[in-house]
C-alpha cells in the first residue's frame, strides 16, 4: 500500500495588510493508506492551516499536496471533518445531521440508505436510540461522537481530525479515543489529527509528527508500530512513556525553549 496523502515542500504565507504572513515552511507528511498520522505542535503554528491544504480549501504558494496519487487542485468531497466544536445543526436530529454530506456527495442516494448508513454508524459509537434526539438533548461527548459518524457517512478515503477531543474531560476523551480504535476496525480510513495531547498522539497516531514553531516544518517524526485497537494501559508502558518524553522535548524544542529554561 502506497501513501495517501503526499505533503511535498509545502509552503504557504497568509496574504494580510501588513504583507505575507508565513505559515508553513517546506513541510514534508506522508501518510500510507490506512494509517493514522498525529501532528502536534505549538498553539499557532500552522495546523488548521494545513487541514485546510489537504482538504483543497485553500492552494499552498509553493508544493504539493497530493491525495491518492491526485494533486490536490479543488476542495475534496471525499475527506470529512470533525473539529474542536462539533457544530452540529440544532434545528435538524442527530440522525439528520449524521445524513447532511451525503445529501452533497450523494444526492441520488436513496433516503432509505442514508438514514440505514447513519443508523448503522451512530450504533458503532454508542448512539443507538439518540438518532432523533436534537443535538443540545446530547452530552458534548456524545455530540462528538455524533460528529465522528458525520465525518465518516460518506465512506471518505480521508477524516481530518482538528482536535476533536479538545474540549472533553478526561474520561470521556479517553472513551472517545477507544471508540475510535474501535471505529477502524470497521471502517477502515486514512486519518490526520491534530491534537494538543500527546498521550492521544501516542495512543491514537501511527506516525506522530511534530512540527516546529511557526512557519512550521516537520521537525520530528516518530513511528508507532503497534497494532490496534491498543488496550489504554498500553500509555503506562515504559516504551510509551519513553515516547511522551521524546515528544515533550520535541515540543520544547518547537517553542525554542531548552531543558534549562523549563520553569524559569
Ligand atoms: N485567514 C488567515 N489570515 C491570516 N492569518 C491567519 C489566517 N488563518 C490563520 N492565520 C494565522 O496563521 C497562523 C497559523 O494558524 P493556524 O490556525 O493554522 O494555527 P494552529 O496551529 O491550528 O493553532 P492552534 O493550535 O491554536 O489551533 C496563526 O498565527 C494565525 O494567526
Ligand atoms: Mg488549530
Amino acid at each position: 500500500m502506497g501513501n495517501l496523502i503526499e505533503i511535498k515542500g509545502v509552503t504557504h504565507a497568509y496574504k494580510t495588510k501588513a504583507g505575507p504572513f508565513p505559515v508553513l515552511d517546506n513541510l514534508n507528511i506522508s501518510v500510507p493508506e490506512g494509517s493514522f498520522c498525529a501532528v502536534v505542535g505549538p498553539s499557532g503554528c500552522g495546523k488548521s492551516t494545513l487541514t485546510r491544504l489537504i482538504a483543497g480549501l485553500m492552494f499552498p504558494d509553493q508544493g504539493e499536496v497530493w491525495l491518492h496519487g491526485e494533486r490536490v487542485r479543488s476542495p475534496r468531497k471525499t475527506v470529512g471533518m470533525a473539529f474542536q466544536n462539533p457544530v452540529l445543526l440544532e434545528w435538524r436530529s442527530i440522525l439528520k445531521n449524521v445524513i447532511l454530506p451525503l445529501e452533497i456527495v450523494a444526492p441520488a442516494m436513496p433516503r432509505a440508505g442514508k438514514e440505514e448508513r447513519a443508523r448503522e454508524l451512530l450504533a458503532m459509537v454508542g448512539l443507538e436510540g439518540f438518532e432523533d434526539k436534537r443535538p443540545s438533548e446530547l452530552s458534548g461527548g456524545m455530540r462528538q461522537r455524533a460528529s465522528l459518524c458525520r465525518a465518516l457517512v460518506h465512506k471518505p478515503d480521508v477524516i481530518i481530525l482538528d482536535e476533536p477531543f479538545g474540549a472533553l474531560d478526561a474520561f470521556t476523551r479517553e472513551d472517545l479515543w477507544q471508540t475510535m480504535h474501535e471505529l477502524r476496525v470497521k471502517e477502515p480510513v486514512t486519518a490526520v489529527l491534530i491534537t494538543h495531547d500527546l498521550r492521544e498522539s501516542v495512543y491514537l497516531g501511527d506516525q506522530v509528527v511534530v512540527l516546529s514553531g511557526r512557519p512550521a516544518t516537520t521537525q520530528h517524526v516518530m513511528q508507532i508500530d503497534l497494532p490496534g485497537p491498543r488496550p489504554l494501559e498500553m500509555l503506562y508502558a515504559p516504551e510509551s512513556v519513553e515516547r511522551l518524553s521524546v515528544l515533550r522535548q520535541q515540543i520544547r524544542i518547537a517553542q525554542g525553549r531548552t531543558e534549562t529554561e523549563r520553569g524559569a
